[in-house]
């Protein structure tokens, strides 16, 4: 959704910029190509990702700092670099292609790999820790709540009597194997399950939620904040923090429905089909 996040964004060729979530760098690249004085600063906890799109936004130069942090203390970050107030945030929530691609993280069921599943790979909780370790309760529990998980008494069931699971690849066929009906459903077996456990490595929920309510304060009159999440838990959480800031006067919603991609894009990015973009406005 690279043209609408530029266009909630009102790009000034002098502003001052945050892309929270710098992944491969596309954001980061199509905000700072439309720079001039202006200033970003972009941020992952990812070190990878960091390397990489380092290289990609090289000929910047001093237009684009870029930052190893998690989004939750970007009130931080700001004032490390000694920046007033900024012009706009943005967040592209979740994981990028880049880390589902790599195979060795963890985050797909498509190949076997290590239960790692870390954003930041200096963390301590893994995959792993989850699956092998916290008791059948407490794993239920998470994919209940983390990502609705209708099945997941059963899930957890079946993952303790599985342990010791090796990798991703085990943990995918014991879930697949507990599920009762899902021959007609689109999504992997497991689809909910991976997700529930990245969510809880990688604390998203709090990272989140810190950052929605830090973000504000660190934004100019006018300055502007987008948010792209990719699933309904994380939206309602975006939604309802905007609506929060309206009600306490610091924030105003521009993006009175969710904005979702065209189907162009959809069609070119499947990807981006659960994409939802929300925008608000520092009052
Ligand atoms: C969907 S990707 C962003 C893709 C990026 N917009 C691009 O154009 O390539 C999300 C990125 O955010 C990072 N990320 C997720 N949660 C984070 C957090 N709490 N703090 C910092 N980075 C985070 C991930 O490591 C990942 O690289």
């Amino acid at each position: 959704m690279l043209e609408e996040v530029l266009e909630w964004l009102a790009i000034r060729a002098d502003g001052i910029y945050i892309d929270v979530t710098l992944g491969a760098g596309g954001h980061s690249a199509a905000i700072a190509g439309r720079l001039t004085s202006g200033r970003l600063i972009s941020l992952d906890r990812d070190a990878q990702a960091l390397e990489l799109a380092r290289e990609r936004l090289k000929s910047f130069g001093a237009t684009v700092t870029i930052v190893q942090s998690p989004f939750s203390k970007i009130a931080e970050v700001v004032h490390e670099l000694g920046i007033p107030k900024v012009d706009g945030v943005l967040a592209d929530l979740g994981v990028s292609s880049m880390q589902l691609d790599q195979g060795a993280r963890g985050f797909s069921f498509r190949e076997a790999a290590a239960l790692d599943m870390r954003m930041n790979t200096a963390d301590e909780l893994t995959a792993d820790e989850i699956v092998n370790r916290w008791s059948e309760r407490e794993i239920a529990d998470l994919l209940y709540t983390e990502a609705d998980e209708h099945d997941s008494r059963r899930i957890a069931k079946a993952i303790v009597r599985a342990r010791p699971i090796r990798d991703t690849g085990h943990l995918a066929t014991t879930v697949a194997g507990a599920r009762k009906h899902w021959g007609r459903q689109r999504l992997h077996p497991a689809t909910k399950t991976f997700l529930a456990l990245r969510i809880a490595v990688n604390r998203e929920m709090e990272e989140l939620g810190q950052f929605l309510t830090r973000t504000p304060a660190a934004l100019n009159s006018g300055g502007r904040m987008v948010v792209l999440s990719y699933h309904s838990r994380e939206d309602r959480i975006v939604k309802h923090a905007f609506q929060e800031s309206e009600r306490e006067g610091t924030l105003q919603v521009l993006t009175r429905h969710v904005i979702q991609p065209s189907e162009e894009e959809t069609a070119t990015n499947p990807r981006s089909r659960s994409a939802k973009l929300r925008c608000a406005e520092r009052v």
